[in-house]
């Protein structure tokens, strides 16, 4: 298909809501609640947190308005989108490419957690998740991560309900869900952290989170910080310029921008408030990792009324959380084959999906040393799941922002990058936006690049 016209298979979104609760959606996931208080907890707390936030607001907020804009502007998936603005030989088509091949890679790890979250809703309604205290509750997670064959089914489970939902199409499929599945959880967790402030260790958790010891944030804290910022938002990828594209036109992108911000702001602040306070109530070491909310959340369902049950709730509601993110980075890898290779919906996320399969083999195994893990271990250093989340997450994904930031910052043309931002929007605003883009992004995840491979 030729770049130019959109193919009848594309949808539009139904209603500005549904819009700003998918890219939402996308945004709020297991990076929110499982992976912001483990990192939070391993660079020492507060300072962490500070410089987070000054990513999200500075860098990630400005790169969300530009590529959602260029792909309300030009309707098309990141691919198509630079051979139509840059012409279909240039190098930043590159950048599109990125985009497609990593959202590849994230699924395939991403699907494997949320394997593991399907195992826990079991586990809860079983009743079997928190029995015996906190050695033993560890020792589950160990034991789930480590078994090879149920995490390879918990994956496929998971990529599975993401091909059906992304394959009965853009409004029926992921609109409607996040419509429902967003306030459900925030309204949980809200419940469960009024639950917390019942507990002995909130005070001393919620201390941890405000605690600015710049001293316990090392080089890595930096970049982990800035690729973290990048990745709860879905930003860089391509991921919001798909789903910007499915815009019509006259919608503003910078008031849903800030919408979907603070959205994922507050969820990932708040799944600090409950895991933290449970963290050191239950005298579990904040830096205790991936496994983080796997001991002290069921810790808390242990001790609480009627907690198999509230804990099989929140684990399913996790697993939704997890769906509306990857959701995205499947639609983001199959519209490419949708716009650019004529291929139709269903084709496009089943093959898409049955290649994230394949992916998601080694990252499933990864924990049963015996079967992949340890070759892989002893060549690198680490597992390679814990190596494929540092590469997708501290260094392509904010690769993929820098990329966009100076694409828009500096090779757009003025006319064509002021007809992507909001026609309405004051013009003070536009500058500010446009300065950042060019002067501050750029030179500053340079700089925490360097920082992260030690040049500085
Ligand atoms: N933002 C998601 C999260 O925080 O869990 C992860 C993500 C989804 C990243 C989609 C990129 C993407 F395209």
């Amino acid at each position: 298909m030729t770049p130019g016209a959109p193919s009848p298979e594309r949808g539009v979104w139904v209603s500005r809501w549904g819009f700003v609760l998918a890219a939402a959606g996308s945004a709020v996931g297991l990076g929110n609640i499982w992976r912001f208080p483990y990192i939070v907890g391993e660079n020492g707390g507060g300072a962490f947190v500070l410089v987070y936030l000054l990513c999200i607001v500075f860098l990630g907020l400005p790169i969300l308005v530009a590529e959602l804009g260029m792909g309300r502007s030009v309707q098309r998936t990141p691919v198509g989108a630079f051979q139509l603005l840059a012409g279909r030989r240039s190098a930043w088509v590159g950048l599109g490419w990125l985009g497609v091949a990593v959202g590849f890679l994230l699924l395939s790890f991403y699907s494997v957690v949320a394997g593991w979250m399907l195992r826990y809703a079991f586990l809860a309604v079983s009743g079997a998740l928190s029995r015996g205290g906190v050695a033993e509750v560890q020792q589950t997670f160990g034991t789930i991560a480590g078994d090879g064959a149920g995490s390879v089914a918990g994956a496929l489970v998971f990529i599975g309900l993401n091909v059906a939902m992304v394959g009965a199409g853009i409004q029926r499929g992921v609109e409607r869900w996040s419509r429902i599945l967003m306030p459900a959880l925030l309204v949980l967790l809200l419940g469960l952290i009024g639950y917390a402030t019942t507990l002995d260790g909130f005070a001393v958790g919620v201390a941890f989170l405000f605690r600015f010891d710049l001293g316990a944030l090392d080089r890595g804290g930096l970049l982990e910080a800035l690729g973290h910022a990048f990745f709860t938002l879905s930003v860089g990828l391509g991921g919001m310029l798909t789903y910007g594209s499915y815009l019509p036109g006259r919608s503003g992108v910078v008031e849903n921008a800030v919408a979907i911000v603070l959205l994922d702001t507050v969820v990932a602040m708040l799944s600090c408030l409950l895991v933290f306070p449970l963290a050191f109530t239950f005298g579990l070491p904040p830096s205790e990792g991936p496994g983080l909310i796997f001991v002290s959340l069921p810790m808390a369902f242990a001790q609480m009324p009627a907690g198999g049950f509230v804990g099989a709730v929140f684990f399913v509601l996790l697993i939704c959380a997890a769906l509306t993110s990857g959701l995205s980075m499947l639609e983001l890898a199959a519209s490419y084959f949708i716009d650019e290779r004529g291929w139709t919906r269903r084709q496009a996320v089943t093959r898409v999906g049955g290649i994230i399969a394949v992916l998601a083999l080694p990252c499933a195994l990864t924990g049963s040393t015996e079967v992949f893990g340890s070759g892989f271990e002893a060549l690198v250093g680490r597992s390679y799941f814990d190596f494929l989340v540092d590469l997708v997450t501290n260094w392509l994904t904010p690769l993929g922002g820098l990329g966009f930031a100076l694409f828009v910052g500096w090779r757009l043309g003025p006319g064509v990058r002021r007809g992507q931002f909001d026609e309405g929007a004051p013009e003070a605003v536009y500058r500010g936006w446009l300065a950042v883009l060019r002067f501050l992004a750029p030179p500053a995840i340079v700089l925490i690049f360097l920082r992260g491979i030690g040049l500085l």
